[in-house]
């Protein structure tokens, strides 16, 4: 048969088999697995194998180099799929080798790392994570997903969900932060934004949520280091992040590249096999992260490449991510039965119902459209949002004396600091196909601000993290000659994602001497952060008048931070991960247990007590926190009923006053704490949130609706229950302040 027959036939098998049953999902799905089957039966073990390697493109680098001929690899049938390609041409040209000059023509799915945006690039993850805007993190991977598909992509290897208590680690920037329960809103969030309502649609791609499990845990926050933790912590914390996002129908699941107590992930049936396919009845398919089977034998689990194969694929693996361990010896194990063939079918069924879930077979190149390629990039409409959304992500930690917004009487500002002015700073890691010149700067966009009618100095005063002093004194003077200095402080975009995990989370380099000559000065002074993670800021805490953290907001982020600063936009934004004093606290996470010598709050240095010497135990600024130009009160907590029983609703009710002079919005936070468990409990714990707007002077009725069922956790004996008993329930503006009432639960 020749390959056009071939085709043919492939088309028909998909023709048939779909038409009957449009709108069951069910039944499509079985009807992609038939066909999947159909074209299995036709395929050698050397072309299964094809489809279970991935290999990137020589376009980008995002590991390891381990070059490839990729191009001669499609041709061979031995690459399934490619990652770090992208553009409508260069797409086709790929997508053209498979189909046409491959026995089967099956066509390849095009992967990267779409992470916060794809040409637009939004607040980095954590950012996005501040504002507590489950609309806006889903549109904006909805936009990521129609500018990449727009560019030939149809897989992104995100949403990256690991849960992180240690911001030492560089990748909290891409994660939700350190809260379980927000952290599954948010995955959910996130795989429906990018997946959208149909897979077929042609501005919708695979999701991929990683990295499973618990990579957001390594020893001392070094990058790929051991993580060991209790069972209980990984049920309880870690896993239903993931667990959300495959509820949320996320179409693949990447392994991590850390062992879990003694398991490489990538090698641990228990994962990926027991719990996260038989369990959670996930059914896409799972690839590796970047050589992590390869690993297998560093991590000291295999004696060599092909041991790490064997074990990678009977663990559950569907697909080789770069390592080339599939393809150079699958064949073998096959051969020596270490190996089944049937295993290797069902992991080439997943990745082939994959591609007709996207409606490849149909058509290979529907993401090859040249038009929608130069009308989806960079449209203004994605612009605006990423303006707004990188506004809403900014976080006030401090605002004395009301120091912003700024006064509109200034005459002269001043905008100091290395990250004043740096276009690439502005993209943060993973920036996917976004380009440094298309962003904006904090001093762009504050000139776009006041267009003309305000005199703008600026100088960057020392560098992001060098020694170097000497241009301190001439920011001193440019300060002396404004009416309001804004200081951009920070770290650059390489001081956090991927490998760059930091022992000292304070200012880099020479900044805090920076921001001590300028505050001197005695003009009112605002420190705008540019980061990836929590710093421990104390000193900058206690002379600064007015911080507002902006993490590191995208292509829009000048504009955006300008809407802030000037008042057009009242901050709402609320942290997301605890910001410790120094890094000595980590790990500081605000659901923390009591210990059986918890301190008395009117005595923090007691002897004999849960503490430390030399600080407090708490945060500098704690999970939940953020200002606004307004102020709100809190009154009148109230439960329908004290007593409930195990199958009741619990409607908390709070009474909230916009108490400033502006409207503002206000994140209010909703946390229980159970009294007395079958095992510890935190102090308290996340169950919901509301984010209202409250007019100047006026009071809103905020209602929570939460069922007693949310109550359970993993008892002595692992059964997820719920206890009979008493419990407190918080309403508060962040997880250290609020009103407190009580229950109990018959
Ligand atoms: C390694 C990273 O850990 C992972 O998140 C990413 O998706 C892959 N490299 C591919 O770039």
């Amino acid at each position: 048969m020749n390959h056009k027959s071939i085709y043919f036939m492939l088309f028909l098998i998909s023709f048939f088999l779909i038409s009957g049953c449009k709108n069951e999902p069910k039944n499509i799905l079985s009807s992609y697995e038939s066909k999947a089957d159909s074209i299995i039966r036709l395929m050698t073990l050397e072309e299964k194998i094809g489809q279970l390697s991935l290999f990137t493109s020589d376009w980008s680098s995002t590991g390891p180099t381990m070059r490839k001929d990729y191009i001669d690899l499609i041709r061979q049938g031995k690459a399934g799929s490619i990652f770090n390609a992208y553009t409508v041409d260069y797409v086709m040209s790929l997508q053209k080798i498979a189909v046409e000059e491959t026995r089967l023509h099956i066509p390849l799915l095009f992967g990267y790392d779409v992470i916060h945006g794809h040409r637009t690039i939004f607040p980095i993850p954590l950012g996005q994570s501040a504002s507590w805007d489950l609309e806006a993190i889903e549109k904006s991977e909805r936009i990521a997903a129609t500018e990449a598909t727009a560019e030939g992509l149809n897989w992104t290897f995100a949403p990256m969900v690991d849960l992180a208590r240690d911001p030492r680690w560089g990748r909290v920037m891409e994660g939700a932060g350190e809260d379980t329960w927000l952290g599954s809103q948010i995955a959910a969030a996130r795989v429906k934004g990018f997946q959208g309502s149909d897979l077929l649609n042609s501005n919708s791609l695979l999701a991929c949520v990683k990295h499973f499990a618990a990579y957001g845990a390594p020893q001392g926050g070094r990058e790929y280091h051991t993580v060991d933790m209790s069972e209980r912590s990984l049920y309880e914390w870690y896993l239903p992040v993931y667990k959300a996002a495959v509820d949320a129908g996320v179409a693949s699941v990447m392994t991590s590249f850390n062992e879990i107590a003694g398991v490489p992930s990538t090698s641990n049936k228990w994962l990926l096999t027991d719990l996260l396919r038989n369990d959670w009845k996930f059914n896409g398919f799972i690839v590796t992260d970047y050589s992590s089977i390869n690993e297998l034998v560093q991590h000291g689990v295999a004696a060599d490449l092909s041991e790490a194969g064997s074990l990678s694929i009977n663990a559950g693996v569907d697909m080789d991510m770069q390592g080339s361990v599939f393809m150079n010896h699958l064949a073998d194990l096959v051969k020596s039965q270490k190996v089944s063939e049937e295993t290797i079918n069902s992991a080439v069924k997943r990745i082939l119902v994959a591609k007709y879930k996207l409606g490849l077979f149909d058509d290979p190149y529907k993401y090859c459209n040249k038009k929608r390629e130069e009308e989806e990039i960079m449209r203004q409409d994605f612009l605006d949002f990423a303006r707004d959304f990188a506004a809403k992500s900014c976080v006030l930690l401090k605002n004395s004396n009301k120091t912003l917004p700024i006064n509109s009487g200034s005459k002269t500002i001043a905008v100091i600091g290395p990250l004043a002015d740096s276009k690439s700073d502005m993209l943060g890691f993973w920036s996917a196909a976004g380009k440094a010149e298309n962003c904006v700067t904090l001093l762009e966009g504050i000139k776009n601000k006041v267009k003309g009618s305000v005199n703008i100095l600026s100088t960057k005063g020392c560098n992001v993290n060098d020694n170097n002093t000497s241009e301190i004194k001439q920011a001193v003077s440019v300060a002396r000659n404004a009416d309001f200095v804004i200081l951009a402080l920070g770290e650059s975009r390489d001081m956090s994602g991927e490998a760059a995990s930091r022992t000292d989370i304070s200012l880099p380099g020479v900044q805090l001497e920076l921001a001590r000559a300028i505050i001197a000065t005695g003009k009112p002074v605002a420190v705008v952060l540019f980061n990836g993670r929590p710093l421990s800021i104390p000193e900058l805490d206690s002379i600064a008048p007015a911080i507002l953290e902006s993490w590191i907001g995208g292509t829009e982020a000048g504009n955006g931070i300008a809407d802030v600063l000037f008042g057009d936009i009242n901050p709402s934004g609320k942290l997301t991960m605890t910001f410790p004093r120094n890094v000595g606290q980590i790990p500081i996470f605000y659901n923390s247990k009591n210990t059986g010598r918890p301190i008395n709050p009117e005595k923090p240095f007691e002897k004999y007590k849960s503490n430390y010497l030399d600080a407090p135990n708490s945060p500098l600024y704690p999970f939940g926190y953020g200002l606004s130009y307004t102020t709100f009160s809190y009154s009148d907590i109230k439960i329908n009923k004290t007593e409930f029983q195990k199958d009741d609703q619990i409607i908390a009710t709070v009474e909230i006053k916009n108490t400033g002079e502006r409207d503002g919005e206000e994140i209010v936070q909703l946390y229980i704490r159970d009294l007395v468990g079958n095992v510890t409990r935190p102090v308290k714990e996340l169950k919901g949130f509301k984010k209202i707007l409250v007019k100047k002077g006026e009071t809103v009725i905020v209602t929570f609706n939460i069922s007693t069922s949310e109550l359970s956790y993993y008892h002595e004996d692992m059964s997820f229950t719920l206890d009979s008993g008493d419990f407190e329930l918080f309403v508060g503006p962040n997880s250290s302040e609020g009103l407190v009432t009580r229950f109990s639960v018959l």
